[in-house]
């Protein structure tokens, strides 16, 4: 059959209609978004590279998270800035670390909210590498006992699922197996499986004070051009014992979301990164876009690639006009 008989727009004609036959819907439930946790009190910054985004000491963090809450996301994911770095990351497995306090904090005060650690290095270390550097070079294997601390110290504040996004080999592995013997066994894993190399990660650097001091992440991160092996490290990653895979970035890498969704039976997060974020802020800044519509389009687009759960810094905005 075909035209004149066939007629895709007559079900165009109506919101009801567009409503009735919408192939792909996205709640608030499905979102996660991000917090950056600073040591002090009463600290409440606006971040320059993400507007509408803070920096936020322990006691606003929870402040922050009732209000998450409240809209309806499912979870927040938490990053830190510690109050000094080393060449170990040490503040970042310490138990009174600013993640494991927030952790607490936001636990003492929301009961529904989903609270997702982020489980890496560089935003503790005084190299702004994501493991140990031994002669210039980051190390893999002694990487991996630091995560391994660093998830558990989070398990033990309380948090309800770990997200480590290092791309060290290995490690979703490690961090299982030291969950398990520390009788975490039910905590899943959230593994960073599919983390390219991206331009785009330039504001939450600023953000997180992570840039690396020298070189850059090619080496353990992946390469941009690459889609097979993103399937290779997922697969690794489930063997390894991942609970959700995830790809990062998202909207310059939907195909890679797709494939992923295809070939995994895991359910699939996509993390919509500090620069896709600040693209649209800048843009709507400037009066170019309606960044309302856009947003919505670009979340609508990555779950249409596959993504079940979105980490993204829109996810109050998208919640208050949802
Ligand atoms: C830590 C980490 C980064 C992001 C999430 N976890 C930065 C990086 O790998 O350099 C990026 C998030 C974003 O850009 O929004 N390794």
């Amino acid at each position: 059959m075909s035209f004149p008989k066939e007629r895709p727009r007559r079900l165009r004609k109506s919101e009801r209609l567009r409503a009735m036959v919408r192939e792909t819907t996205l709640t608030p439930a499905n979102l996660i978004y991000p917090l950056f946790v600073a040591p002090g009190e009463g600290v409440r910054k606006e971040i320059a590279s993400l507007p509408g985004c803070h920096h936020l000491s322990v006691d606003q963090v929870a402040r922050e998270a009732e209000v998450v809450e409240k809209l309806g996301i499912g979870g927040v994911i938490l990053f830190g800035l510690p109050q000094a770095k080393d060449p170990v990351g040490s503040e970042g497995y310490a138990d009174d670390g600013v993640v494991q306090k927030a952790i607490r904090a936001i636990r003492g005060v929301c009961k529904e909210l989903l609270v997702v650690t982020d489980v890496c290095l560089c935003e503790y270390t005084s190299h702004g590498h994501c493991g140990v550097v031994e002669q210039g070079e980051v190390q893999n294997d002694p990487t991996l006992e630091l995560l391994s601390r660093m998830a558990l110290s989070h398990a033990r504040a309380g948090a309800h699922v770990v997200a480590p996004s290092d791309m060290m080999d290995g490690r979703v592995g490690a961090i299982r197996e030291a969950l398990d013997s520390a009788g975490f066994g039910a905590l899943p894993i959230l593994a960073y499986a599919a983390k390219y190399a991206s331009s785009f990660y330039g504001p939450f650097r600023e953000a997180a004070d992570s840039a690396p001091q020298f070189g850059d992440r090619r080496g353990y991160q992946m390469d941009p051009a690459n889609l097979r092996e993103a399937l290779r490290e997922v697969r690794l990653d489930v063997e390894e014992g991942a609970d959700i895979v995830m790809v990062k970035p998202a909207l310059p890498y939907l195909d890679v979301i797709r494939a992923v969704a295809e070939s995994s039976d895991r359910p699939v997060a996509a993390y919509n990164v500090s620069g896709e974020y600040a693209m649209v802020k800048a843009a709507a800044a400037k009066g170019w876009i309606d960044e309302d519509r856009m947003m919505r389009e670009i979340l609508t687009s990555i779950r249409r690639a596959g993504a079940d759960v979105i980490l993204t810094y829109h996810a109050k905005d998208f919640a208050r006009r949802a």
